[in-house]
C-alpha cells in the first residue's frame, strides 16, 4: 500500500536526480536567445516602409544603429534594441513609426482563455506577444497555467512557486487580511468581526516582503517581461480554497488585478494572460483582471462544443462573484465584471479542409461580430525544434522555404492586426469611461 509518505519519498528520489537528468536531456543551448532581424524584415515586415526609402534614410543618418553584416551577403541584421531605436528616431514623411498608444493610460490587459487544452492559447499568447514587441509595444506576459508552456517557450525554466501567480495570490491574501484587520470593520458593518488569520505557510515563505517587481522576469526579448509559472503552482487551486476558508471576505478573484494596479501605468503597453485549461482560482483572476477576452478555439465540432460550455461556465462563475458586491475594497473594478470586448478566434485552421470551412461559417453565424475575421492557420513552421518552442517571429526565415515562413507569418500577422485593432478600440473606450 502507498500513502502520501511513499509519494514524498518518490519525489525526493526524483528531485535528487532532476539536475543530472536535465543536463543529459537538454543540450547544448541552455539559454534562450533572440536572433537579429534582416533589413528586408525591418523595412517590409516590421516598420512597413519601402526598402529603398529605408536604405536611403539609414544612409543619410549615420547616428542610427547600422546593424551587423552576416557572412552570407550584403543584408544588415538588427537586434531588437536596434529596431526599437530606429523606430523611435526615424520619421517617414514626418510621420512617427511608433504604434498607437493613448498617453497617460495604463497598459491594456487581454486574457487568452478557453477550457480546452490544445486550443492554441499558449501559441496565440506567444505569437501576439512577439508580434506586439516587433510592433514597438512593451509587453508583460502573465503565465497563469502551471503547465508553464508560455514560460518554457520564453526560456524561463527554473522558477520557484512563490514567484508565480500563486505567490501573487498568497501575498494578496496576507495584505488584504492585514488591511481588513486594521480597518474599522466593526464600524463599517455594524458588527465586530473576528481577527482574520494569515496562514503560517505564507508568513514563513516571506511573501509579504516581496516587492511588486520581484515577480517580473526579463526574457530574451528586451521589451517582453514575464510573470512565469511552474508545475508546483498547480497547488494554487487547492491552497486558495483553504485560504478562502480562513478569510471568507477575501476577494480572491481580484488578487492579480490589485497586483497589476501597482505597476506604473507607463511600464507596459500590453499585458497578456495565458490561461490554464480550466475555470478555477487562477483563470478567474486572469478573467477578472482582463479588459479584453480573447477565446481561441480549434475548428472541430468538439472544440465548438467545449467553447460553448466554456462561456456558459464562465458566465456562471462571473455571476457567482456578485456575492462580493459591496465587499470589494475602494478602487477595485466594480461588479459585475464587464469586458471592453470579447472575441473568438479560430486556430489550427486549414483553408482547404471542408470541415474547417464549415465550422468557420458556423462559428460566424453563432458569434456574429464577436468572431474574428482571420483564423490562425495550421502550420508546421511553429513546431518545436530543440529545447524551446519558437514563434514564427523568432524563427530565421533561412531555416525553411521563404514561402512556408511567409505564409505562416502572414497568418499570425493578420490575426495580430485584428487583435491590435480590438486593443486600440478598447483603449479608446477605456478613455471615454474614465473621462465620464
Ligand atoms: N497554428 C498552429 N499550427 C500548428 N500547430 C499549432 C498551432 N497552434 C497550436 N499548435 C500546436 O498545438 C498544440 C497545442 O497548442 P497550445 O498553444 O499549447 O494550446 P493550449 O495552450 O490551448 O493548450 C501545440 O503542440 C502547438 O504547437
Ligand atoms: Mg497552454
Amino acid at each position: 500500500m502507498f500513502t502520501h509518505e511513499d509519494l514524498k519519498a518518490l519525489q525526493a528520489q526524483s528531485l535528487k536526480m532532476q539536475g543530472a537528468i536535465r543536463r543529459q536531456t537538454y543540450s547544448p543551448e541552455r539559454e534562450k536567445t533572440l536572433r537579429r532581424f534582416s533589413s528586408w524584415e525591418l523595412a517590409e515586415l516590421i516598420l512597413k516602409v519601402n526598402q529603398s526609402t529605408l536604405r536611403g534614410k539609414m544612409a543619410a543618418d549615420p547616428s542610427l544603429p547600422q546593424g551587423q553584416v552576416e557572412e552570407d551577403g550584403r543584408q544588415r541584421w538588427y537586434s531588437l534594441d536596434e529596431v526599437n531605436e530606429i523606430r523611435r528616431k526615424l520619421r517617414i514623411n514626418r510621420r512617427s513609426l511608433m504604434p498607437p498608444r493613448p498617453a497617460g493610460r495604463r497598459a491594456i490587459r487581454a486574457a487568452i482563455a478557453n477550457f480546452k487544452g490544445g486550443a492554441g492559447k499558449s501559441t496565440v499568447a506567444l505569437h501576439f506577444a512577439h508580434a506586439a514587441a516587433l510592433d514597438g509595444y512593451r509587453v508583460l506576459c502573465v503565465d497563469f497555467d502551471p503547465q508553464a508552456t508560455l514560460s518554457h517557450s520564453m526560456g524561463l525554466t527554473d522558477i520557484a512557486e512563490e514567484y508565480t501567480v500563486w505567490g501573487i495570490m498568497a501575498r494578496d491574501l496576507a495584505r488584504e487580511t492585514e488591511r481588513m484587520n486594521a480597518s474599522a470593520r466593526g464600524a463599517e458593518s455594524g458588527t465586530a468581526l473576528p481577527r482574520r488569520r494569515i496562514p503560517a505557510s505564507i508568513q514563513e515563505m516571506g511573501l509579504m516582503d516581496l516587492r511588486v517587481t520581484d515577480f517580473v522576469k526579463p526574457t530574451a526579448w528586451s521589451t517582453i517581461d514575464l510573470i512565469p509559472s511552474c508545475a508546483n503552482a498547480a497547488f494554487v487551486e487547492f491552497a486558495s480554497a483553504q485560504y478562502r476558508h480562513l478569510n471568507p471576505e477575501w476577494s480572491f478573484f481580484a488578487a492579480v488585478a490589485r497586483y497589476l494596479d501597482q505597476i506604473p501605468a507607463d511600464s507596459y503597453d500590453l499585458i497578456l494572460f495565458d490561461c490554464p485549461p480550466a475555470i478555477g482560482y487562477q483563470s478567474m483572476n486572469a478573467v477578472f483582471a482582463a479588459d479584453v477576452l480573447y477565446i481561441p478555439s480549434g475548428p472541430g465540432y468538439w472544440e465548438y462544443d467545449s467553447t460553448t460550455s466554456f462561456i456558459g461556465q464562465l458566465s456562471e462563475a462571473l455571476d457567482d462573484l456578485s456575492q462580493f458586491q459591496g465587499l470589494l475594497p475602494p478602487g477595485t473594478l466594480p461588479l459585475p465584471k464587464a469586458f471592453l470586448d470579447v472575441r473568438f478566434l479560430l486556430t489550427r485552421f486549414e483553408p482547404n479542409n471542408e470541415l474547417h470551412r464549415a465550422m468557420q461559417s458556423a462559428f460566424g453565424k453563432v458569434f456574429g461580430p464577436r468572431m474574428t475575421e482571420h483564423p490562425i492557420e495550421l502550420t508546421r513552421a511553429v513546431e518545436q525544434s530543440g529545447r524551446f518552442l519558437n514563434s514564427i517571429y523568432e524563427t530565421d526565415y533561412r531555416e525553411m522555404t521563404r514561402e512556408t515562413w511567409r505564409r505562416a507569418r502572414g497568418s499570425f500577422d493578420r490575426a495580430y492586426d485584428e487583435f491590435k485593432a480590438t486593443l486600440t478600440a478598447s483603449w479608446d473606450q477605456m478613455d471615454a469611461e474614465e473621462a465620464a
